[in-house]
């Protein structure tokens, strides 16, 4: 099946790219029909004039009522008539009334192997330095259901990565990014051709 997606980006957004890229090349089915970012500055903008995707910038504090914001939201969500919603390095919280309305429906993925390294503070490089801090020989990628609370959503996939003894958080990263940009399409793939179970924490396809 194919899914209209929705991917929601803050950054440079090569998560972004990297799924644009299984599309075209049919590794995954469905298209992305919407961008939504809040930052001005993100490369969600250039990448998506290049590729013809629309593309929204929506940030609450343009709003005059945090429920205008919501609705503007759904608003959108609805006319690209979106089944998945990807956030691919948003770094927002998502309103309740998104997450209850689209409930099993929104993804997110974090670099590291949830739960570690995760929760406040932990996004980017911040990430990787906690993660060669810890000492750890194994960090990762994990893919999870976006619930009310942040980064400890039911696990959908995860993917290890070595840590090698001279790596900087930015060497990690790049490591990290390449798992990510392989990871995320694999999970659209299982949304398309199968249906999701979840029970407590845990995550299942049937
Ligand atoms: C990724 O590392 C992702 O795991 C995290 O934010 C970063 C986004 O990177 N949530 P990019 O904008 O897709 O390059």
């Amino acid at each position: 099946m194919s899914l209209n997606l929705c991917v929601l980006v803050s950054g440079k957004g090569s998560n972004l790219k990297a799924i644009i890229r299984a599309s075209a090349s049919g590794k995954i089915k469905s298209k992305i029909k919407l961008v939504i970012t809040n930052k001005l500055t993100s490369g969600a903008f250039d990448i998506c004039n290049r590729e013809g995707i629309r593309c929204v910038y929506m940030a609450e504090e343009n709003f005059s009522s945090r429920s205008k914001y919501i609705n503007e939201f759904l608003r959108y969500l609805r006319k690209y008539k979106i089944d998945l919603i990807l956030l691919a390095g948003y770094l927002r919280k998502l309103p309740e009334e998104i997450v209850k309305k689209y409930r099993n429906r929104i993804l997110n993925i974090h670099p590291s192997l949830l739960p570690s390294f995760g929760g406040k503070g932990m996004y980017g490089l911040n990430v990787h330095r906690a993660v060669i801090d810890s000492g750890v020989k194994i960090s990762g990628v994990t893919v999870h259901i976006v619930t009310e609370t942040y980064d400890s959503g039911p696990i959908v996939m995860q993917k290890a990565v070595i840590v090698k003894d001279d790596d900087t958080p930015e060497s990690l990263s790049l490591r990290t990014k390449k798992a990510e940009h392989i990871l995320y399409p694999k999970v659209i793939s299982l949304f398309e051709s199968k249906k999701i179970k979840v029970k407590n924490q845990r995550v299942s396809f049937v």
